[in-house]
């Protein structure tokens, strides 16, 4: 699954960086870069990615519990 189209970020990735950040957005975003670039990931709305970074953040807190 798709988290960050502009540096390739899969929700996986995501899911380790929240492992070790919880959910802070901040050093995720540093950690896996997403988000970074044109920002479109950062909406919850964005078309170019399967799962936008703040959602694949809450499902990663929720399969983590
Ligand atoms: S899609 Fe994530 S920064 Fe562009």
């Amino acid at each position: 699954m798709l988290v960050c189209d502009c540096n390739e970020v899969s929700y996986e990735m995501v899911k380790e960086a929240v492992k070790k950040h919880g959910d802070n957005l901040e050093a995720i975003m540093q950690e896996t870069e997403a988000g970074t670039t044109c920002g479109c990931c950062l909406e919850e709305g964005c078309d170019k990615v399967d799962l936008a970074l703040p959602l694949a953040i809450a499902k990663a807190l929720q399969e983590l519990e």
